[in-house]
């Protein structure tokens, strides 16, 4: 018997949100961290590939630094993207919450799964991705790649100046840790509910649908898909960069 009488599946369209506003001080003086280059590229213009590298991704987002917004357009402009990816540029906000909830008022309708990735992790794998989305699709409302954790992590009590030393409260069992990176993956309108009822501050959007008891599911995350925060960063991108070139000519 044909299974011409089936209704074909509705295709599932993906879009991705840059959040690159951030000024990246831990970085030391300069320009925005995402526009910092790494082996003479920006930084966001590897994120920004990392993602569109994805077949899956038919649109990128990119939140800009409030002031730099025709700056970040023209970057686009002046370096080779997929032909078959739509691109926007929006001004961001203060906080990475609030760059990453302007960057979904500006989606179009027609995208039901939504990435959102650090500019900062510029170097993420395509598989990575697209293992993101593919857990989306499988029904996941969200999905986070993450790492186990090579260090043992404390709990502390904050001292209120450097000087001090700050008592420990908690070790948790390492085991069970994992360190969280992005691209994020979201059923869209999961994660628009969770920007409109969480107001407090939270460190990634997956802890924001946590908060709504849904449940937030993990993949493997990729050691390059590292967040470039701190200079020593830099020299691990631009290794990584080097040997990317060295293995496949990338
Ligand atoms: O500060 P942090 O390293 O956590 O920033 C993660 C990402 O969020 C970076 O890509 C940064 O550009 C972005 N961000 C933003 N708007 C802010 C602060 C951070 O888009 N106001």
């Amino acid at each position: 018997m044909s299974d011409d009488s089936r209704p074909l599946p509705t295709p599932t369209r993906t879009a991705a949100v840059i959040p690159a506003a951030g000024r990246g001080v831990r970085l030391g003086p300069g320009a925005p961290k995402a526009l910092r280059t790494l082996g003479g590229t920006p930084m966001l213009i590897h994120a920004v590939r990392a993602l569109a590298a994805s077949r899956a991704v038919s649109l990128v987002v990119v939140v800009a630094p409030p002031d730099g917004t025709a700056e970040v357009k023209s970057l686009l402009d002046a370096h080779a993207l997929p032909d078959r990816t739509d691109f926007l540029v929006v001004p961001g906000g203060d906080s990475r919450q609030e760059s990453v909830k302007l960057g979904l008022d500006a989606l179009p309708p027609g995208h039901d799964i939504v990435l959102v990735h650090d500019a900062a992790r510029p170097l993420v794998p395509v598989d990575t991705v697209d293992a993101v989305i593919e857990a989306v699709r499988d029904g996941a409302p969200a999905v986070v790649p993450a790492l186990p954790l090579a260090d043992t992590v404390k709990e502390v009590e904050p001292a209120v100046t450097t000087a001090d030393p700050e008592p420990v409260v908690a070790t948790p069992e390492r085991a069970r840790l994992r360190a969280v990176q992005t691209p994020q993956g979201f059923d869209r309108a999961t994660l628009i509910r969770a920007h409109e009822s969480v107001t407090e501050n939270v460190t990634d959007d997956a802890s924001m649908v946590e908060q709504l008891g849904l449940t937030v599911v993990v993949v493997p995350g990729h050691e390059e898909a590292f967040k470039v925060t701190r200079p020593l960063d830099l020299v691990l991108a631009e290794a990584v960069l080097a040997r990317r070139r060295l293995n496949d000519g990338y």
